[in-house]
């Protein structure tokens, strides 16, 4: 489904990129964890996966189609639901109101369905008091459950997450990974998550550890 072709990156310095030539391939109805040292461009890869920015070599494919072709915006409009820390909820807005926006936006299935963004977000520990007051009013830990709710309720078949379990407690980070394993494989979508923990990335399908500029499948 989504493929990266000789993907390379680098901030200023060209002779020192992050990564290079990568070669990956991520397919519907599975999941895939991403483990690797801080600072060694996992959310950078993400966000080059979410079409956030351009590859500086190489290119991303979808369905055979480049990324550059269906166009960044398209793409992250349609194509791909992100979870990321820095890539924020509307803030002026109720959690309940956020998923309902999001799905309109999107052109989602369940569009204009309050009962079900209720009972998304019910399923994400954020029961009807906290959908309805301003996400602002919410810990780091349920905006969060707010995000990855959001992706549960759009209809885009890639989901990316940076580190969607890094300010959760046991039992939450129990139910998102759940949740994520279940829209792998009951939604057919391809879940890609960044997290710094060998439990949450062993619960995936996959699992690559980026080190050394390249990406290592871990069996
Ligand atoms: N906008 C930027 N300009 C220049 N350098 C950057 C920029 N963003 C990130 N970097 C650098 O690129 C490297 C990779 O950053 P990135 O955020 O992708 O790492 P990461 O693997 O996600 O780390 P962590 O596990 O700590 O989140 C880091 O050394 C970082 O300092
Ligand atoms: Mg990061």
């Amino acid at each position: 489904m989504l493929k990266t072709q000789g993907l390379g990156y680098w901030y200023q310095d060209k002779d020192q990129p992050l990564f290079q030539d990568i070669n990956l391939e991520f397919e519907v109805g599975q999941s895939y964890a991403i483990l690797g040292h801080s600072g060694t461009g996992k959310t950078t890869f993400l966000s080059l996966i979410a079409g956030l920015d351009k590859p500086k070599a190489g290119d991303i494919l979808l369905d055979d189609r480049s990324l550059k072709k269906i166009g960044l915006t398209n793409y992250r409009r349609h194509d791909v639901s992100i979870v990321f820390q820095a890539y924020n909820l509307f803030t002026y807005m109720s959690p309940l109101n956020n998923l309902l926006t999001a799905m309109a936006i999107t052109g989602a299935e369940h569009a204009g369905d309050k009962d079900f963004a209720l009972k998304t977000l019910n399923d994400l520990g954020i029961g009807a008091d906290l959908a309805t007051r301003n996400v602002q009013h919410l810990s780091g830990g349920q905006q969060q459950r707010v995000a990855i709710a959001r992706t549960m309720a759009c209809d885009a078949q890639l989901v990316v997450a940076d580190e969607p379990t890094g300010n959760l407690d046991e039992d939450n980070t129990k139910g998102v990974i759940e949740q994520f394993q279940r829209i792998a494989h009951d939604r057919q979508k391809c879940v890609i998550i960044v997290t710094h923990e060998p439990d949450v990335a062993s619960q995936c399908d996959h699992q690559y550890r980026l080190e050394n500029k390249q990406f290592t499948e871990l069996v």
